[in-house]
């Protein structure tokens, strides 16, 4: 399998992401366009295809925040979510931020793990930052 992470022209392809978002994310969690338009977007191409898509927003003092991560379902488990996140750190580390800092649903166990399996601390705890169903928030950071 030929992977790689190609940067997302947000504008042109804007319908596309709208769709991805839908397959990975209940109703209530997927991006409004205007929010796509604030970040910085990357698809990750398996053998051509758009399997996977995250997105970096940039905060103050060298703080680079991952507004979303996600994988196709029928791509999920095999490893793509890992390589995605280990790109994300290398992504970060290439452009110098010193932090990175991403949030979830509190019952997100998967990415929980995943994150905390490359070092990440949950730092916050954010009540009913999501709803539909409404859930708390967790805010996860690692120092880079
Ligand atoms: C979270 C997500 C990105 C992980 O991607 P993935 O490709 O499925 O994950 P991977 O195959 O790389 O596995 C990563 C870890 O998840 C866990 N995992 C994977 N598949 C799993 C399954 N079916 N059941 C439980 N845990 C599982 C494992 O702990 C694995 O760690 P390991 O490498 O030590 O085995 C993906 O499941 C996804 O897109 N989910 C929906 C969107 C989402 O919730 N995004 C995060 C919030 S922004």
């Amino acid at each position: 399998m030929e992977v790689a992470f190609q940067r997302v022209d947000v504008e042109a392809d804007l319908r596309r992401l709208r769709d991805f978002d839908r397959k990975v994310f209940p109703a209530a969690d997927v991006f409004p366009s205007s929010y796509w338009r604030e970040c910085d977007v990357y698809w990750l191409l398996a053998d051509g295809k758009r399997v996977g898509c995250c997105a970096f927003q940039e905060e103050p003092e060298g703080v680079l925040a991952v507004a979303t991560s996600g994988i196709l379902p029928s791509w999920q488990g095999l490893g793509l979510g890992r390589l995605m996140k280990s790109w994300q750190l290398a992504f970060a580390r290439r452009h110098g931020y010193r932090r990175i800092v991403t949030e979830c649903r509190a019952g997100n166990v998967r990415m929980i793990r995943l994150n905390e399996s490359f070092g990440f601390q949950i730092t916050q705890t954010l009540p009913a930052y999501y709803l539909e169903p409404e859930e708390a928030g967790v805010r996860m950071e690692l120092a880079l």
